[in-house]
């Protein structure tokens, strides 16, 4: 009762029919005309099945479903390029142009401050040293006392602060007035010999002006050994400021500088990479003032439980806004954090 020719025959009129539908109603039309489970031209042959002698149903079960798959994969294929051909014509009634260059993401950049600070790290991760963090909201004890400021001592002065109220029988916190007493809980933390850098965030209870804010950036750096001295503190400042400022040789000199918690204390000062005829940057003295450092002091490494009868160090405490502002010619320091998008956008 049947034959392949036939089937042939039905699966060509029926993809064909699928694929001249001109549109999707028209296609759901032939898909109910050939599938519809009741009423369909398949369903009514496969109901032909059980009237067939044995031997021939496997055959024409298997050649009916071969006219379905193919129906099946015609109507597909068709729905496909029916949306396409929508798509295409959405296009063309619309002003959308799609051989323009795509719209481009806006993409941030990374801060002056975090490029020169990842800079530092990689110049001091490559000497040897541990890059640590401390507590922006920090001990009155740390930020003070254990580095030589008792309560009553007039370098507090200098570093007027934000002291936060705490509770009754809670230790006085203060926001830290300078990253050194990282020092202190750098000993705590780190065996001797160690070197170590603690960039990040300090304030002080500072008028805002074009070199002064509430909140800068600044660098700390502690080196503890058994025989550290001044000319390696010297060797180092040089090497890392060579680094920084990508020069060969940089002149750098100290003059005696107070700090409670180094003794000897020094400033030092390098030589103005960016020196040309009546320089604005080190207004014509040839110098530039970068970093306040010294000896640790023998008490702050008893605070920080290291014995100063046999270990010894030297610090220095970087202006990292500073060196920032130097770099990228910055002239008012309170662009750094302003959060003005029209300074960010020029770092990217
Ligand atoms: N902490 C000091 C300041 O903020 C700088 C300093 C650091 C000085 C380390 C000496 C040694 O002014």
């Amino acid at each position: 009762m049947f034959d392949s020719i036939q089937f042939d025959a039905l699966a060509a009129e029926a993809t064909a029919a699928a694929a001249n539908a001109p549109d999707d109603a028209a296609l759901r039309a032939v898909e109910r005309e050939w599938l519809d489970k009741k009423a369909g031209r398949l369903s009514a042959i496969l109901g032909r099945i059980p009237s067939l002698p044995p031997e021939e149903r496997r055959g024409f079960g298997a050649a009916a479903n071969g006219v379905k798959q193919a129906l099946e994969a015609a109507i597909a294929a068709r729905a496909a390029a029916l949306e396409e051909l929508r798509f295409a014509a959405a296009l063309r009634d619309s002003s959308f142009d799609p051989t323009l260059p795509a719209a481009r993401p806006a993409l941030g950049s990374l801060h002056p401050l975090t490029l020169v600070q990842r800079e530092l790290e990689d110049i001091f991760t490559s000497m040897g040293y541990h890059v640590l963090e401390g507590p922006e909201v920090e001990l009155d004890e740390y930020n003070f006392q254990k580095l030589n400021i008792p309560a009553d001592h007039p370098a507090r002065d200098a570093t007027d602060t934000f002291y936060t109220r705490t509770n009754a029988g809670h230790p006085p916190l203060v926001l830290r007035t300078h990253t050194s007493p990282v020092q202190v809980r750098a000993m705590e933390r780190l065996k001797p010999p160690f070197r170590a850098i603690a960039p990040g965030r300090v304030f002080r209870s500072e008028s805002t002006d074009a070199t002064h804010e509430h909140t800068f950036h600044q660098m700390e750096g502690l080196v503890v050994g058994e025989d550290v001295t001044v000319a390696e503190l010297v060797g180092t400042m040089k090497s890392f400021l060579r680094a920084v400022f990508r020069v060969d040789d940089l002149e750098v000199r100290l003059r005696p500088g107070f700090f409670p918690f180094v003794e000897p204390g020094f400033e030092l000062d390098a030589r103005c990479p960016f020196c040309t005829a009546g320089c604005r940057v080190c207004k014509g003295t040839r110098w530039i003032e970068l970093c306040p450092c010294g000896m640790v002091h023998p008490s702050v490494l008893r605070a920080g439980g290291i014995d100063p009868e046999r270990w010894r160090g030297f610090a220095f405490g970087l202006g990292l806004s500073r060196l920032v502002m130097l770099r990228y010619q910055i002239d008012d320091l309170r662009h750094l954090l302003g959060g003005d998008l029209r300074f960010l956008e020029t770092f990217a």
